[in-house]
């Protein structure tokens, strides 16, 4: 799929703007904040109706605007789509409010995820392997929410009922609740919980392999593994509402003391190995990059294999802090390997990438202005 027209009002530095996208390429140059990586944001909150690169919503709307808004018009083969999102601000309290668009009339975020899919690389998705394990967790929650609506949805859903017992939590554990409070809530955990990790965990099995298909390309010989730790080790029963049912029984006492739920999606991780060998420990720094490219490699495959349509590829600063064998690797995954359709490309200076990724259209960038550069 691909975006032609992107249009933001009060997007971070922006006030207003409206870029028009090609198919293929399109290379986004210009100074430190000049606003690249922003326009890159934009499409990435638009397809998942929030920040997607953790922080909060709120963050992304311009200083001092009351209101922020992106819109684009997409291609799903011959299919025009109109995706548009809107955050209010709602006096006296200040509270936001969002709204979401689909073909003109307003729709639920069930009805609304999925209809335009990226896949982006952000500069420190470079590090991955070393992150701790929340980064590793969104990456997970941004491919799956996209892909599966119901996930999506389960996820807010057990979101909520963890902030509520953890509430209760923390008023058993000063006296001020029941321990009793806490039974309503082991229902909601158990069975939105599942569903979160039951999705996680195929995913990585389904991912697994086409991560490694990618390594090999780019020139790893050395098998890579992607390996689900589900945040309850340890727990046994038949399915994942089973073991989590188990696994908070287990652990309420300790969960009272610290006033905290420890078991569950909210401490699920991933380990990336090479031949059974955690990359973390063992892995080289070129082969941690390989094995990024390639989880990213595999993000794209999966959109493909679920969805038919080539999702929409961002790269922020990915390609200018690649050697020249990863890059080469990378492009020739993203193009040959998968036929990715559109691709959106920052650089603070053109410096050999138009002719690593071939004709593109360039796109200046600066002072929150987007122009067509020569090479358009
Ligand atoms: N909510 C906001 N309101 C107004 N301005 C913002 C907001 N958030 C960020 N900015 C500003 O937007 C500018 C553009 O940032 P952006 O990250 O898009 O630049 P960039 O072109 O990617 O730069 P770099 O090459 O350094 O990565 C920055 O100067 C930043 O201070
Ligand atoms: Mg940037």
């Amino acid at each position: 799929m691909r975006v032609a027209e992107l249009r933001l009002l009060n997007f971070r530095a922006y006030p207003g703007a409206q870029v028009f996208l090609r198919p293929g390429f399109n290379l986004l140059i210009g100074d430190n904040g000049a606003g690249k990586t922003s326009l890159l944001e934009a499409l990435a909150t638009l397809a998942l109706a929030r920040a997607a690169r953790g922080g909060l919503s709120t963050e992304l709307v311009r200083w001092g605007a009351s209101e922020m808004g992106v819109a684009a018009t997409t291609w799903r083969g011959e299919v025009e789509g109109r995706l548009e999102m809107r955050w209010r601000a709602q006096p006296p309290a200040g509270r936001w409010s969002r709204t979401l668009r689909a073909e003109g009339a307003p729709v639920t975020p069930a009805a609304y995820l999925g209809r335009l899919r990226v896949v982006s690389f952000w500069p420190e998705d470079l590090g991955l392997v070393k992150a701790g394990p929340e980064p590793r967790r969104r990456m997970l929650d941004v491919v799956l929410c996209q892909l599966y609506p119901q996930y999506a949805q389960a996820l807010s859903l057990y979101r909520r009922a963890l902030d509520q017992r953890n509430s209760s939590l923390r008023a058993i554990r000063e006296g001020r609740a029941d321990p009793a409070e806490l039974s309503p809530w082991l229902e909601p955990l158990a069975q939105y919980g599942a569903l979160v990790m039951s999705h996680r965990e195929r995913y990585l099995k389904e991912a697994g392999p086409l991560a490694q298909r990618a390594a090999g390309r780019i020139g790893e010989r050395t098998p890579l593994e992607l390996r689900y730790l589900p945040g309850t080790r340890g727990a046994s029963g038949e399915g994942w509402r089973d073991r989590l049912l188990g696994a908070l029984r287990d652990a309420e006492e300790e969960e009272v003391a610290r006033g905290q739920t420890v078991v569950g999606p909210q401490r699920d991780d991933f380990e990336i190995a090479y031949a059974d060998r955690p990359a973390r420990q063992y892995a080289s720094q070129g082969q941690q990059r390989t094995a990024v490219l390639a989880v990213k490699a595999a993000e794209v495959s999966q959109h493909l294999a679920e969805g038919g349509q080539s999702p929409v590829v961002l790269l922020d600063d990915v390609l200018s802090e690649l050697d020249r064998d990863h890059r080469r690797g990378l492009l020739e995954v993203l193009g040959e390997g998968m036929g990715v359709e559109q691709a959106l490309v920052t650089a603070t200076e053109d410096s050999g990438l138009e002719e690593a990724i071939g004709p593109s259209q360039v796109l200046l960038v600066s002072g929150g202005e987007v122009r067509g550069g020569p090479g358009s």
